[in-house]
């Protein structure tokens, strides 16, 4: 099962896709992850996507384009499908993804909206922490290590992104209503569209992908 996962920053889109990673077996490819791995290996990707990343804008659509396209082709036949969250973020690269899949023989299943109140999504961003060794999520209150600052999976150190500040949030929140909000009506035109509250906690959000996807596992 292929999906795509649209909503706001900090609508909850990574925590999910972790989640149905593990336990559908599916390869999760962020675009938010994978230009933040290039930046820290100061790629020549990496040094182009850093401004847009820091300041909350959209990297130029060719670079994500072909930096998707690459991973898509590199999926391995162990995985159930793939998950894509954080792309496509504009109209122009839901067209280029549906190119590349029909190139590939394949096609997405589901296009999940994970739909959340601004006021949640302000405190989810300011309180989010990551693990710099390997990416899980954590949250200072709703989701807080056991030992603070430090991951509970690897024992990597937690930071806060710098794309998390109230200014870079108010900004990604205006470039998420000019530049994506666009593609949840191509999704919905296509008749994939499929809504999630995600107001609710993480497992009671899981637990409507889970219903929604039940005739198919
Ligand atoms: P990206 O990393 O994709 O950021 P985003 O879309 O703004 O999404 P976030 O990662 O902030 O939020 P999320 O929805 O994944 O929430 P999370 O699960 O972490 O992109 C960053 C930048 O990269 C962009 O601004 C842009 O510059 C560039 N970029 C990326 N893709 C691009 C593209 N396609 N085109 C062009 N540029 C691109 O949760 C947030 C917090 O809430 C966590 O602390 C978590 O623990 C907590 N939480 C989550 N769910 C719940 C819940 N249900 N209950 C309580 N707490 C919860």
């Amino acid at each position: 099962m292929n999906f795509v996962l649209l909503g706001a920053p900090g609508a909850g889109k990574g925590t999910q896709a972790e989640l149905m990673r593990e336990r559908l077996n599916l390869e999760h490819l962020s675009t938010g992850d994978l230009l933040r791995a290039e930046m820290n290996a100061q790629s020549e990707l990496g040094a182009k996507a850093k401004s847009y990343v820091e300041s909350g804008s959209l990297v130029p659509d060719e670079l994500i384009i072909s930096m998707i396209k690459e991973k898509l082709t590199k999926i391995g036949p162990d995985k159930k499908g793939f998950i894509l969250d954080g792309f496509p973020r504009t109209v122009a690269q839901a067209q280029a993804l549906d190119k590349m899949l029909s190139e590939l023989g394949a096609k997405l299943d589901y296009v999940l909206y994970f739909e959340v109140s601004w006021d949640v999504v302000k405190e989810r961003l300011l309180g989010r922490r990551v693990c710099k060794n390997c990416g899980a999520i954590y949250h200072i209150k709703n989701k807080p290590p056991e030992n603070e600052g430090v991951c509970d999976l690897c024992g990597g150190e937690l930071y806060q992104r710098k794309d998390d500040t109230e200014e870079v949030i108010k900004n990604r929140f205006e470039v998420y209503e000019e530049q994506t909000a666009p593609v949840i009506d191509f999704y919905k035109t296509k008749g994939l569209l499929k809504t999630i509250n995600s107001n609710t906690s993480a497992e009671d959000t899981y637990s409507q992908i889970e219903a929604l996807i039940s005739d198919r596992v």
